[in-house]
């Protein structure tokens, strides 16, 4: 059920869920501070309660609203990187909510650009709870049409367009003066390392794991199958009877329908959840998909397509 600006910031406010854009992905949104609301996010994604959701603010000004200390390193970060495909985990003060933060001691906090949650963030005064507006362990949404075909049309939605980031945000912890990489996104370890001025922290060392990272996630129902080499994929595609090839650039199989992305990484992660939404939804058996090089601009692709193609054993 499309609802428009002013009928989302109502319902927000009243403790309704509302599906909202952001530049990420659209997120499943409720007042972070309402804790019926917070519950009945976890009930709609069918979530497990130990896997915290993000709360998404209007500007780094509300972060101490959440967060019982922002450092200098995570002010320098949220200035390089908000608003933006960037999320922080800091240590939370004691009155946010446990079922927000699903029981840890740290809070995740974002400030989107998406123009229209940045309007819906300011006009409720609200803090949004919001993580991706898909049933657990299912594909992102990057449009509405993802978030009605994986919700229903009783959720309220509210339209922004197709995502333009296309999936989710990078996930840094950040205590004190260390920081680590909780979860691959459109900024680049790189990029954070030249702000941050020091390298994350090594793995051994315990800053908070990111919860809730299961390897299975963000899977379409149609088994997928990965391949670096196009030869390989090409090979594997004349073996089966009813399967349908993503490949990067340009190319074809010849027993399938193919999908292209562009060879960028920007570009192809702006279309790879709708493009995977598109392959899931055609009557195949299998999705045989090109992978790309192994450089780190392509990181965040690769976790993603590694995760969607994983499979319990
Ligand atoms: O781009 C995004 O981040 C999107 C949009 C809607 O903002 N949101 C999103 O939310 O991807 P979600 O719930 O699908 O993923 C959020 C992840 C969780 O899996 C969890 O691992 C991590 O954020 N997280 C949340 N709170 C945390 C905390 N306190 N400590 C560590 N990790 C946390
Ligand atoms: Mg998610």
């Amino acid at each position: 059920m499309q609802v428009n600006l002013a009928e989302a910031a109502d319902l927000l406010k009243r403790g309704k869920v509302v599906a909202i854009p952001t530049e990420t992905v659209y997120g499943l949104a409720a007042d972070a501070r309402n804790e019926d609301a917070l519950r009945e996010i976890y009930a709609i994604k069918q979530r497990p309660a130990d896997n915290p959701l993000i709360v998404h603010i209007a500007s780094s000004e509300q972060v101490l609203d959440w967060a019982e200390t922002f450092s200098p390193l995570a002010q320098k970060l949220a200035k390089a990187f908000w608003p933006g495909p960037f999320t922080l985990v800091l240590p939370a003060k004691s009155a946010v909510s446990t079922i927000v933060r699903a029981g840890e001691p740290t809070v995740a906090l974002r400030v989107p650009a998406h123009p229209i949650a940045q309007q819906l963030l300011q006009q409720t005064g609200l803090g949004l709870a919001a993580p991706s507006a898909n049933k657990y362990t299912q594909l992102s949404p990057t449009t509405v049409q993802h978030v009605e075909d994986g919700l229903g049309q009783h959720i309220p939605v509210l339209d922004g367009g197709a995502c333009q980031v296309g999936i989710e945000s990078t996930i840094v912890s950040v205590v004190g003066e260390q920081w680590q990489l909780l979860r691959l996104g459109m900024i680049l370890e790189a990029e954070i390392e030249l702000i941050a001025g020091v390298a994350t922290i090594s793995e051994q060392k315990t800053l908070p794991k990111a919860p809730g990272q299961h390897l299975l996630h963000y899977s379409p129902k149609t088994p997928m199958q990965l391949f670096s080499s196009r030869e390989a994929l090409i090979q594997a595609a004349t073996t089966e009877t009813n399967c349908a090839a993503l490949l990067i650039g340009d190319g074809k199989i010849d027993n399938g329908l193919t999908f292209n992305l562009p060879n960028n990484p920007a570009e192809m992660a702006e279309k790879l959840y709708d493009t995977l939404h598109q392959m899931d939804a055609l009557t195949v058996t299998k999705l045989l998909i090109e992978t790309p090089e192994n450089s780190p601009e392509w990181s965040a692709i690769h976790d993603r397509l590694s995760r969607a193609s994983y499979k319990v054993h």
